[in-house]
């Protein structure tokens, strides 16, 4: 798959669910519950970030789970990246790109999000094929109004920004034409994950989908 195929399949992936939850799992015996949970409550597309012990096995276990698309976040070294392939992650998503992650990701037998926060790392990774990006991190980056200004001068990429994106914030971002979906961790919190907190998460999204629903109504 080269670099504007990966894109497109995210695309075509992350793009249809709006927000993807980003997920700290602690424990490896939670995972099961909380896939099945993201699952009935039609969120099928999560990234679970490689920021605990737990999180590759957890990766193995979500993506064993029926209709449950598990990607891998945080991803920062070529050593990491072969493990999320072997443990059958989906896709992978990078903060940023090092030479090390680029040559990996171009090798990629599964799509990756990699991540530019300025206007020459969207240029370096647009030159490699690559059209949709994950903006990290988006808030302290500016927000919506930073996207739209880097996507004046380069307007052919498309981004999913993540990093201080909140219900509070979340309309503005869907408001912005670059924006093809979100990533944040305010719907499933880590603490949330931890206590097992099933009903809490569920409320966090149908509230978001509420959000969005609202979102879309305003705009038709
Ligand atoms: C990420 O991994 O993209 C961010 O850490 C998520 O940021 P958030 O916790 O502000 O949603």
């Amino acid at each position: 798959m080269d670099a504007a195929e990966q894109s497109s399949a995210l695309i075509a992936r992350l793009g249809s669910q709006k927000v993807i939850p980003i997920l700290e799992i602690e424990n490896r015996q939670s995972a099961t519950d909380l896939a099945k949970l993201l699952v009935d409550e039609d969120i099928s597309v999560i990234e679970v970030v490689l920021r605990t012990g737990d999180a590759v096995a957890a990766i193995e276990i979500m993506a064993a789970v029926e209709g449950c698309c598990a990607g891998a976040g945080s991803v920062t070294t070529g050593v990491q990246f072969a493990q999320i392939v072997d443990a059958g992650a989906a896709f992978a998503v990078s903060p940023g790109v090092s030479p090390a992650i680029l040559e990996f990701a171009l090798n990629s037998p599964i799509p990756i999000l990699p991540g530019a926060m300025t206007p020459s790392e969207a240029l370096h990774l647009q030159h490699h094929g690559y059209h949709f990006m994950k903006l990290f991190p988006a808030g302290s980056a500016g927000g919506p109004d930073y996207i739209r200004s880097i996507t004046g001068p380069i307007p052919d990429i498309a981004f999913c920004p993540t990093g201080g994106v909140n219900e509070h914030n979340l309309p503005s971002y869907l408001d912005c034409k670059p924006v093809l979906c979100v990533g944040g961790s305010w719907i499933t919190p880590r603490h949330a994950i931890t206590a097992c907190d099933w009903s809490g998460i569920r409320n966090r999204i149908r509230a978001t989908r509420s959000i969005i629903d609202q979102h879309a109504r305003s705009r038709s």
